[in-house]
């Protein structure tokens, strides 16, 4: 029987550490029920010390998931592993995951600790976490630049005191596959008690190799866990992409005869909203999850796929859950139907006034755009999502002149907490003068470090997703914003980065920049 590897999702932890990428609670428990319906086996769901919001997000995920372990990331001190604890206290099952650097430079410049003292306080760790939770990961972290002696008796004691997961991460993307692999075997070899633990991998993309070093450290290494996250959503380069690593142990399942127990078609739905809410767009040729990933155009190829597919398809396109862009509904569907498709893309909807309020969104879309696809149906939740989050800055209209040889001209109005506001600019451009028009009211002073508009079906009559990144102070956020208008979608997104930077439950710690 082939070998099981756990599939171990850190979107909503490792993820979330893309600048700009920080998710509300609703948007993690939304992405939560997805990777439920992925079947992924863990799902991280935050750094409960890093912030209040993280801590009630990951309780929120919590108490949502039914079947997936719940973890969530702890530096390995008391504080830290209790408030781990004190979020997953509705989970049905839960994980702590404590992680301390073993690396001679961050021992030495990050933590300013011996490696003595860093292993002692491993251990005192893992036994202060063993009394508040079964299941106990350790981390070591920037294991792969660790020391070897060091670095197995750091995973011989941690197991004494009871980590049943050890991983040992190449935070910094530094590995190359072999060389990980064999790291990753020796430790199994030289740690001895070594069965007693299941070993993961955790790697970084900067040198574009981590899903390659993952599959390494376990077909070469022997680990029987992967932390992936969803498009390799990521710090820097990214983190190794979940679903890359799917269908790779799926598609190669002669070469490395290990089964996991994801469904692979909800990898499309789960990419889609993960890009979705984050406003990460997923580049063209990006392995399975890219829009050209399935797309045939020389003619040869053409001609080939026509006779027979496996001529140049190696991987099914519904296998990984794309479908051709559907017309599902209209302006004359109801509320029944609408309800049907919402159930029908696994999006649920518990309160009968959150369907109501997602109806209206679809009417008013319905009533400016006759077709209305599966992506729309995604993008209407996720405005409903943000609704629900209570957004302090809520776009109301928006009026826009602009004329070849003039200077453009916009208005916007929109809510200011329960206030409503207008004001009129000029600028570069209608989306700068409606930006320049919010800005008059709400003057931030954030600095615009993204603006991208991106159609979210095909033609002309799709709707326009627009994101906005902003830094201010030190912290970077994504406000995304649809609309069949893109001046408005433009003015949706920038009020929606305008919220996150109003919210001081998104201003959160780093696992990486921790003392
Ligand atoms: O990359 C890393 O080292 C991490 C740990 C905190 C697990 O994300
Ligand atoms: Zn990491």
């Amino acid at each position: 029987m082939s070998d099981k590897v756990i599939i171990f999702d850190t979107t909503l932890r490792d993820g979330e550490q893309s600048p700009g990428a920080s998710m509300t609670k609703d948007e993690k428990v939304r992405i939560a029920r997805q990777l439920e319906r992925l079947k992924v086996d863990v799902i991280e769901a935050g750094f409960a010390a890093s912030s209040e919001g993280d801590f009630q997000a990951i309780s929120a995920v919590a108490a949502a998931v039914k079947d997936a372990v719940v973890c969530s990331l702890a530096r390995a001190n008391d504080k830290d592993i209790s408030r781990a604890a004190d979020a997953l206290k509705a989970a049905n099952a839960k994980r702590i995951h404590a992680f301390l650097a073993t690396s001679p430079l961050h021992m030495a410049v990050k933590l300013r600790m011996s490696p003595e003292e860093v292993l002692e306080q491993a251990k005192r760790s893992i036994r202060f976490a063993r009394n508040l939770a079964e299941d106990i990961e350790f981390s070591a972290e920037d294991g792969y630049r660790s020391e070897m002696d060091f670095l197995c008796r750091v995973c011989e004691a941690v197991i004494n005191e009871g980590a049943s997961t050890i991983n040992i991460p190449d935070t910094v993307g530094y590995a190359t596959p072999e060389l990980y692999g064999e790291f990753i075997k020796t430790l199994r070899t030289r740690v001895p008690n070594s069965d007693k633990a299941v070993w993961s991998v955790h790697c970084h993309n900067d040198l574009g190799m981590a899903v390659a070093n993952s599959l390494a450290g376990v077909k070469i290494g022997g680990a029987r866990q992967i932390e992936c996250t969803i498009n390799g959503l990521g710090e820097r380069a990214g983190n190794t992409a979940l679903e890359e690593i799917v269908m790779s142990l799926r598609t190669r399942k002669d070469y490395f005869d290990m089964v996991c127990g994801i469904d692979a078609t909800q990898i499309v739905p789960a990419s889609k909203l993960v890009s979705q809410i984050t406003g990460f767009v997923v580049q063209p040729n990006k392995a399975v999850v890219g829009a050209n990933a399935f797309a045939h155009t020389s003619g040869i190829h053409q001609d080939g796929i026509l006779k027979n597919r496996d001529t140049y398809e190696i991987m099914r396109a519904e296998d990984v859950g794309w479908s051709a862009n559907k017309i599902v509904l209209g302006k004359l569907s109801g509320r029944n139907a609408f309800k049907q498709r919402l159930q029908e893309l696994g999006i649920a909807i518990e309160a009968e006034q959150d369907l109501n309020e997602a109806f209206v969104r679809f009417k008013a879309l319905a009533d400016q755009k006759a077709e209305i696809f599966d992506e729309d149906i995604i993008a209407i939740m996720s405005d409903s999502a943000a609704a629900e989050d209570g957004e302090f800055y809520k776009f109301i209209s928006l009026s826009q002149h602009s004329e070849t040889g003039e200077r453009p001209r916009s208005k916007v109005t929109f809510k200011v907490g329960n206030k409503e506001a207008s004001s009129e600019a000029e600028g570069n451009g209608p989306v700068d003068a409606s930006l320049n028009a919010i800005e008059e009211i709400v003057k931030s002073g954030a600095e615009q470090l993204l603006y991208s508009v991106n159609a979210i079906t095909s033609g002309t009559q799709s709707q326009g997703e627009v994101t906005v990144r902003l830094s201010k102070g030190g912290r970077i956020v994504n406000g995304v914003g649809t609309d069949p208008d893109i001046i408005a979608a433009s003015a949706k997104a920038y009020l929606s980065a305008l919220n996150k930077l109003h919210d001081p439950n998104q201003v959160k710690l780093n696992a990486q920049m921790t003392p």
